[in-house]
């Protein structure tokens, strides 16, 4: 099996977004494969991010795949305005505290012709997510607890990573295998190794001087 390309998602929590048009033109400008939106309910996380408005406005800036990552509580009461704002996947939280159907969220995403992605806390052991597999298009691995930006890379987390990998291949399924929190160029090879082939990064992207840079050497090269 070849393996696929390694695509980078800027997150844009940590553009400046009193210049959001201008930093997200440099980003794209710079390479970016598709752009991650986080967005945070103040209630299944401890913060407050954006909702489909910003949404919205980011699909009006570009045609880069929108991937919306939602930390919120009853993911399915929201996800059709999701769909309406123009995300291309949609990735919703497995862990109780989200308070949804996982499978019927899932469903309803697809069904829309969106991309269904599922995602797991540290804490959350990959168990979890395996009932899944079959329904999904893309697996998260946070490597930070979800909510703020700028928190340390989690190494432990490359475990759950190998085993995504591993159930994809043995399996035959082609979900895409992406992580989140505290990627940087530093550490973005021991997630590539492990199996990732889509990297979130923020702050070391968008508090970086020359974007463009800091996208090939999260890329590798
Ligand atoms: C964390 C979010 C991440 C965050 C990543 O809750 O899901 O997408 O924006 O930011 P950095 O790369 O700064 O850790
Ligand atoms: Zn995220």
């Amino acid at each position: 099996m070849t393996a696929p390309p390694i695509l980078i998602a800027p997150s844009i929590l940590a553009a400046d977004f009193g210049h959001l048009a201008e930093d997200l033109e440099r980003v794209v400008a710079a390479g970016a494969d598709w752009l991650h939106l986080d967005i945070m309910d103040g209630q299944f996380v401890d913060n407050i991010s954006f909702g489909p408005a910003i949404v919205k406005l980011v699909r009006g800036l570009t045609t880069l795949p929108l991937d919306v990552h939602l930390m919120i509580e009853r993911a399915d009461h929201y996800v059709p305005r999701f769909l309406e704002a123009g995300a291309n996947s949609i990735t919703v939280h497995v862990e109780p505290e989200a308070k949804h159907d996982v499978s019927a969220t899932l469903r309803l995403i697809r069904e829309q012709g969106c991309r269904a992605g599922l995602t797991l806390n540290p804490a959350m052991p990959f168990a979890a997510v395996e009932p899944h597999l079959h329904h999904i298009d893309l697996l998260l691995i946070m490597t930070v607890h979800p909510g703020f930006g700028g928190q340390a890379f989690q190494g432990e987390m490359m475990a759950k990573v190998r085993h995504a990998r591993a159930l994809r291949d043995s399996l035959g399924l082609n979900y895409d295998v992406e992580v989140d929190g505290g990627i940087t160029p530093e550490n973005a090879p021991v997630s590539i190794e492990a199996g990732a082939n889509v990297l979130v990064a923020g702050t070391s992207i968008f508090k970086s001087a020359d974007y463009a840079a800091a996208i090939r050497s999260l890329r590798g090269g």
